[in-house]
């Protein structure tokens, strides 16, 4: 190997670390909320497996069926031979469950906004996103080489503004945004943005990756409980977070289907989900129809979290959800306090900069279904007893 060609990396790495945005892999015993490792019981805050389901018996039963029925791998795109029965059938499932006529499922969330975007919208078209949109829609936005203007975060008024500045002319529009913010734990005024949306005639799409299985009916997602027929053209979401398997899925007509089956590159030039995969996730689809309050019983668990923080002194910013930020503010002081956090057994991820905003620094925690009462106790007391500043609270 060349390591000659390589030799710029270690100065790159430095500088990333003396800035305090150093990353590094930590290696997990286990996936999940809760876990008994080392002898101890360790409170995981940084799982989106929300509704408890990766290792739900009935979802590994429904993916061990489907492993033992159709085999490791899909072997082929979805175009070519991957197209597999169990796929279809998680499709129809989809749609049911988002209250559209029909669905496609993806890679993973990522792929499906890779997708998604560059298959709608390209040069000579105009992209209106969330200033604080997801990583993967941003990356889709540049690799769509639509002009993108983004809105400030949650602002329709700017969002209108900006409509009316340059949306006119020949080219498509294409409104992007999350029902649920990833990093806030706070959701989109999607009623305004459906209104802009119809008056500019304009597509929307909303990522449903923190919302489906959590908000709304049966878990159906935020798109779904606005009402009306199909509110948004394209409500996106994962198989990765609430529903505790892998892969990405967009809810829509079936023209917008049949036309991203034609084009969207990330659905055409990659193999199928594997069997194994999209078995769970009809399995935790089969325990979220039999336990439709799932979503809202975690909601409540969230809620309870919040107040106590917030009588604790932590600031949440605006989150309604179970993804509650402690802000605090600067990238050391985050990644000291979550490592102090781990050494009594609570994992917290630290998320710094370019993922929020410089000085908005935190401790994302995301509350599962696997959290008790008393858990969230001992995490608000943890965080008490290892807070960096003292808490002006009256707990
Ligand atoms: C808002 C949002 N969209 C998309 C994704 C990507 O989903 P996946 O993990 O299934 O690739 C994520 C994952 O973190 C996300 O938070």
């Amino acid at each position: 190997m060349n390591f000659r060609a390589e030799s710029w990396i270690p100065q790159v790495l430095a500088e990333r670390r003396a800035q305090g945005l150093g990353r590094h892999l930590v290696q997990m015993p286990r996936a999940g909320g809760k876990f008994f490792s080392d002898g101890r019981e360790w409170l995981n805050f940084a799982s989106n497996d929300y509704l408890n389901l990766a290792g739900h018996p009935a979802v590994l039963a429904a993916s061990r069926k489907a492993l033992d029925a159709y085999g490791a791998g899909a072997g082929a795109s979805r175009l070519v031979s991957g197209n597999l029965p169990i796929h279809e059938e998680l499709e129809t499932r989809l749609a049911e469950l988002k209250g559209y006529p029909s669905a496609l499922v993806f890679g993973s969330g990522f792929l499906a906004n890779a997708g998604i975007i560059p298959a709608l919208v390209g040069s000579g078209d105009t992209l209106f996103a969330d200033r604080l949109s997801h990583a993967s829609l941003l990356d889709a936005a540049l690799l769509s080489r639509a002009r993108l203007h983004r809105f400030r975060h949650n602002d329709p008024g700017h969002l209108q503004v900006l409509l009316e500045r340059h949306g006119g002319g020949a080219g498509r529009r294409l409104i992007v945004s999350e029902s649920v913010f990833s990093m806030d734990g706070d959701r989109a005024p999607l009623e305004a943005l459906i209104g802009l949306a119809e008056r500019h005639n304009a597509l929307l799409m909303i990522d449903e990756a923190h919302a489906t299985g959590v908000l709304g009916e049966e878990g159906a997602g935020a798109c779904h409980a606005v009402g009306g027929h199909c509110p948004v053209n394209l409500a996106m979401g994962t198989l990765s977070k609430a529903l505790g398997n892998y892969g990405g899925f967009v809810a829509c007509s079936p023209s917008m289907r049949d036309y991203l089956i034609n084009h969207s590159r990330a659905l055409i030039y990659t193999t199928a989900l594997p069997p194994a995969v999209v078995g769970g996730a009809l399995g935790a689809l089969d325990v979220l129809r039999e336990n439709p309050r799932m979503g809202s019983e975690l909601l409540e668990r969230a809620d309870y979290f919040r107040q106590r923080l917030i009588q604790a002194g932590f600031r949440v910013g605006d989150s309604t959800t179970q993804i509650i930020p402690v802000i605090l503010g600067g990238a050391e002081r985050m990644v000291q306090w979550s490592a102090r956090l781990r050494e009594v057994g609570v994992m917290v991820p630290a998320i710094r900069a370019p993922t929020v905003p410089v000085g908005t620094e935190r401790l994302r925690f995301s509350i599962t279904l696997a959290h008790t009462r008393a858990d969230l106790e001992r995490a608000v007391q943890a965080l008490c007893d290892t807070s960096p500043v003292v808490q002006g609270g009256d707990s």
